[in-house]
């Protein structure tokens, strides 16, 4: 099956050198070529030109007119927790009322709350909510994802949770990658008795995950409150000997060590970074562990933005993600991820787009099949309306630009309501 799409103002995120991540000042370069047209064949890109160099091909089963738009890889979005069971909103307006994200988790709302709606719910319930978020973030451009568990906080809801996880890799075309998070908050049963918790982790938890290959990541909340660098050593070593890779929650809170224990297990990332301090960047350099910043939660907690100027300055590459969740974003819009990451983290618009393409797809280890438009890549991409230039993109920060999305090469017809 060969499609093409032709009449591409603006043909975005192209790469034919291999690359699979970029660091510091490659950043700046978000390569693309006007007039062009793009071939996909069963779901691959092929190849693609701009209409000056080569006519389009016309030996193709089906054409679809960008009319004029711009066409660029999807979304990867390397850290999400959207499976979760109904919403928190009290809580947000609990934050209206003076009261800090840390401040809820401590009464036992937060991630406890979340852990008792989710324990309510079938696995049935969880997954259609869940799918409603999923094609929500399709729709705006979504290609690629990771999902954490991490509000089941007992073994058996732990396995929920990534079972629905499974189900939904099954399901749909959105790239799915799962990654095991018991460690997100003490579950209540074990208050006063975080060691015991973490013992659990260890020796019931990660083995039962392992045996029914359900993660490909293992990640621990390692931050002031949660869980100690000590602590999230011991579950990435627990992690490690399953073949689960680690992906952190650091240094939101507070600077607690969390980059450190994250370079040293070798993390694949470590995310969120609002609490980053000078050494810990330079701690990253030479590393193979990416360093992601959740823009859409320093927002929304009103909180610090990780330093992503002094990160690019370094010669880092850095990846930007929506941290999709019932508590501190309750959002998985891309495209407004890239604004905040220009507006608040003082990222050039090609910056943004290549910390949420490339480097993302690079952070949950698919950039080899993802990420960019390049030959031999899974043919996820979308479509804008005609805009002037890329940089319209992050500058009309609310406008529904993204009109048509295209997973495997198939488009992706999603009615919301
Ligand atoms: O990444 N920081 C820890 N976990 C989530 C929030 C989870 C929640 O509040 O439900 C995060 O922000
Ligand atoms: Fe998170």
């Amino acid at each position: 099956m060969k499609l093409l799409i032709k009449n591409i103002a603006i043909l975005a995120g192209i790469d034919t050198g291999g690359t699979l991540k970029k660091c510091g000042e490659e950043m700046a370069h978000f390569d693309a070529i006007n007039d062009a047209w793009l071939l996909v064949e069963d779901g691959i890109i092929t190849e693609f030109d701009t209409t000056a160099d080569r006519p389009a091909p016309t030996d193709v089963d089906t054409e679809v007119d960008a009319q004029g738009g711009a066409v660029m890889p999807c979304w990867c979005d390397s850290h999400t927790h959207i499976v979760y069971a109904g919403s928190r909103e009290q809580e947000f307006v609990d934050k209206i009322n003076g009261l800090s994200y840390a401040e809820i988790a401590k009464r036992g709302g937060g991630i406890l709350n979340s852990a008792d709606r989710l324990h309510a719910l079938t696995e049935q319930e969880l997954y259609e909510q869940a799918m409603e978020r999923v094609r929500e973030v399709i729709a705006k451009g979504t290609g690629a994802i990771e999902i954490k568990s991490g509000y089941g906080l007992n073994t058996q809801d732990e396995l929920k949770m990534l079972r629905v996880i499974a189900r939904m890799q099954e399901s749909t075309r959105l790239r799915i990658v799962s990654t095991f998070l018991g460690a997100h908050a003490v579950g209540r049963e074990y208050a006063g008795r975080q060691g015991e918790y973490v013992d659990l982790v260890v020796n019931e938890m990660i083995p039962a995950v392992a045996a029914e290959g359900l993660a490909n990541f293992v990640d621990v909340f390692c931050d002031q409150g949660f869980f100690t660098p000590e602590e999230t050593a011991r579950i990435l070593e627990a992690g490690a000997k399953y073949g689960m890779r680690g992906k952190i929650h650091g240094q939101e809170l507070a600077p607690s060590g969390g980059v450190e224990v994250a370079v040293k297990h070798q993390a694949l990332s470590v995310d969120h970074l609002e609490s980053m301090a000078d050494d810990d960047i330079a701690m990253l350099r030479g590393t193979d562990t990416m360093p992601t910043a959740l823009p859409g939660t320093s927002f929304f907690l009103n909180m610090p933005f990780a330093p992503a100027r002094k990160m690019i300055a370094a010669g880092l590459p850095m990846t930007i993600a929506s941290d999709y969740n019932p508590g501190s974003t309750p959002s998985g819009d891309m495209k407004f991820v890239v604004s905040l990451a220009c507006i608040k983290m003082r990222l050039q618009p090609a910056e943004a787009f290549n910390a949420a393409t490339i480097n993302g797809a690079a952070a949950m280890g698919l950039s080899t099949d993802y990420g960019s438009i390049a030959p031999g890549k899974v043919a996820n991409f979308f479509i804008t309306k005609p805009i002037p230039s890329l940089d319209f993109i992050p500058y009309a920060y609310t406008t529904p630009l993204i009109a048509r999305t295209f997973l495997a090469g198939i488009e992706q017809y999603i009615r919301l309501w």
